[in-house]
């Protein structure tokens, strides 16, 4: 495994800042990477949008160029695609590819989209990855600490002969070279990120989270207490453990929890929940996961919706809200 850093002579803003940079969207990431990327010294940036977008007004407030889409693909060396995922496929025939240049790039901050063909690239183009590990307004908030997010890039197509020289100098002005630009692939950088969101992140968490509390409150526990113990106290352990790992966790917890822990997680990651957490990840290598979530998408997103509304109106929402109250502080990061 390569990791590139500040420190080698290959990790430099330089070549990104002498090309033509348009970014597509002003979302998550979107934001994160034209700001980090203008302090880098980056000169020629525009932001891409659509006709009609409701980012036009934060965009013009931050002091960037708009460009509509097709003009911005003609303009630029490098189009940035950091628009949701589920459209990346239209984007790219609807709007991108008759208009870029020839000998451009284009570029991703997550693999899905050419890991399950839904973006076919034209022959005459570079296509890199570029794909910070973590939330944008993270990216941005450890970009003005002088810090940086760990990055994995990649290169598909390298018509250029220089396309992963623009990866490590894109992923530099991201500020990501201060921690580590990691080498990856398309394919590994979207199986893992896919299978780790469900299975722990963003699927297996919050599903313990959600069951933990509702189990107190069942048995008549108040949900505030509930609530701190179910959702607010996994910041600190989980800051332990992304600090110096699980041993520096286990030091840092009482022995009353730290064997409480063991015996409950043999508990639960039991066989039959790692044949669980196997499917998972054969589902979403196999595609069947990227095929339901297209079709959810196409259907106008019942399921996102449904779900949506469950987190909504659970009553660890009502508590939390009471808790969080208490914390003005909470959420600082967010503000930068
Ligand atoms: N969320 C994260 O922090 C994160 C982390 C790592 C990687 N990623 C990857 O980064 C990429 C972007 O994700 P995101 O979460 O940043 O997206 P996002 O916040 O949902 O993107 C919103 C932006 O995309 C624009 N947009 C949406 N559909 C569009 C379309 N059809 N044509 C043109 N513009 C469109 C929106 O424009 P309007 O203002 O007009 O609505 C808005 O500016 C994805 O590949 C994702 O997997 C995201």
């Amino acid at each position: 495994m390569k990791i590139y850093r500040d420190s080698d002579p290959e990790v430099s803003p330089a070549l990104i800042q002498s090309k033509k940079i348009a970014i597509i969207g002003y979302g998550n990431q979107g934001h994160a990477h034209a700001l980090n990327l203008r302090d880098s010294g980056v000169g020629e940036l525009v932001i891409a949008l659509r006709a009609g977008s409701k980012s036009r007004e934060v965009v013009t407030a931050a002091g960037f160029k708009i460009m509509g889409l097709e003009e911005a693909a003609a303009w630029a060396d490098i189009t940035m695609l950091l628009t949701p995922d589920e459209g990346l496929g239209d984007l790219y025939e609807d709007v991108l590819k008759d208009n870029l240049k020839s000998g451009a790039a284009i570029g991703f901050a997550h693999g899905l989209a050419i890991r399950f063909g839904m973006v076919k690239p034209r022959d005459d183009l570079d296509v890199i990855m570029v794909a910070p590990k973590g939330p944008g307004r993270t990216l941005r908030a450890l970009y003005l600490d002088n810090l940086g997010m760990p990055t994995l890039i990649a290169v598909e197509q390298d018509v250029s002969g220089i396309a992963k020289s623009l990866a490590i100098s894109y992923a530099a002005a991201l500020g990501a070279g201060r921690a580590g630009i990691i080498e990856s692939s398309f394919a590994e950088e979207c199986e893992t990120d896919l299978f780790t969101e469900q299975a722990v992140l963003c699927g297996g968490m919050p599903a313990l989270v959600r069951a933990a509390f509702e189990i107190l409150v069942e048995r008549g526990y108040t949900p505030e207490v509930a609530y701190i113990e179910c959702l607010h106290e996994l910041k600190q352990v989980v800051d332990l453990m992304w600090e110096g790992g699980l041993e520096h966790m286990d030091m840092a917890i009482s022995n009353t929890a730290e064997f409480g822990g063991y015996r409950a997680g043999e508990k639960l990651v039991t066989p039959a929940l790692r044949k669980k957490m196997e499917e998972i990840l054969d589902d979403v290598q196999s595609g069947k996961f990227v095929k339901e979530f297209l079709a959810d998408t196409k259907a106008g997103h019942p399921y996102l919706e449904k779900n949506r509304e469950r987190d909504r109106s659970h009553e660890i929402e009502r508590a939390g809200k009471t808790i969080r109250a208490l914390m003005p502080w909470l959420g600082d990061q967010a503000k930068k």
